[in-house]
């Protein structure tokens, strides 16, 4: 089995670092931060803050940390966030990609410091030398400072939560590709974590919801990068007509106590 912080170079300027965190009854969910190697480099997410994580020293073995010029933070949510004060220090010019909800979250634990924030909303984009960079809002998130990060300069996009599938092994939750996987197994997951992720999906307009796949769809991307899954390359039609059964999907139920304490029992001494 590959370890945490598997270090995958893509062809489009991408490198993934490669995590994963197994979920009780769901499987195995990728957890990926990504460096855009950008004239200006781009660490997009710093994932999981667990103790035996140490996002730096994974990082180190990409890009030297003292060079990264920018940390674009999807969204402030825990899996998400892991490395980033350890990255601050380790990076001493770089600034923090955010909204103003994304600072004001972060501000509800441990603030960001303001000289190192670059506020961006959707459909503003940034400069990173010799690429710019837009924002955008994926279709699913699950987290308002929610900005994902179209390339033009490859075509490629990193979609935060949005696109995300927990698979049945840490293998696959690492692998090289999405194609690893069988991909009935990866549409079925993909929509139960478009439910899990998402919940709101179900009170959606189904024609508003495709309408808002449409800009990401004409966009035609040739790798998505999602943090919730390997990378998705070839043909990116058939991820947006899986997305688009989302709101029709069985809405998800988490286990509840009685579900915890049945599971406990098994644990117990006969
Ligand atoms: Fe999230
Ligand atoms: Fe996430």
């Amino acid at each position: 089995m590959r370890g945490i912080y598997a270090h995958l170079r893509a062809s489009q300027d991408v490198s993934v670092l490669a995590d994963y965190l197994e979920v009780p009854g769901l499987g195995f969910l990728p957890v990926n931060a990504f460096v855009i190697h950008a004239a200006q480099p781009v660490v997009v997410d710093t994932g999981l803050g667990l103790p035996d994580r140490d996002f730096v020293a994974a990082l180190a073995e990409v890009i030297d940390p003292a060079d990264v010029a920018w940390i674009w933070l999807t969204h402030p949510d825990r899996d998400h966030t892991g490395g980033l004060f350890a990255l601050l220090d380790a990076a001493p010019h770089a600034r923090v990609v955010t909204t103003f909800v994304g600072a004001g979250v972060m501000s509800a634990e441990r603030p960001l410091p303001l000289d190192r924030i670059y506020l961006l909303n959707p459909g503003q984009s940034l400069e990173a030398g010799d690429r710019r960079l837009t924002g955008f809002r994926p279709p699913l998130f699950d987290n308002p400072a929610t900005v994902g990060v179209l390339d033009t300069s490859t075509g490629t996009c990193l979609s935060s939560d949005c696109f995300g599938a927990p698979l049945p092994t840490a293998d696959l939750a690492t692998a090289r590709d999405a194609a690893a996987a069988d991909q009935d197994d990866l549409r079925a997951a993909q929509l139960l974590w478009a439910t899990v992720d998402s919940p709101w999906m179900h009170a959606v307009d189904p024609a508003k919801f495709a309408a808002s796949l449409a800009p990401l769809r004409d966009f035609a991307p040739c790798a998505i990068y999602s943090t919730h899954s390997p990378p998705l390359t070839g043909d990116s039609a058939a991820v947006f007509d899986t997305l688009l059964g989302a709101p029709q999907a069985s809405p998800f139920t988490g286990p509840d106590q009685a579900a915890l304490e049945a599971m406990l029992r098994q644990f117990e001494p006969a």
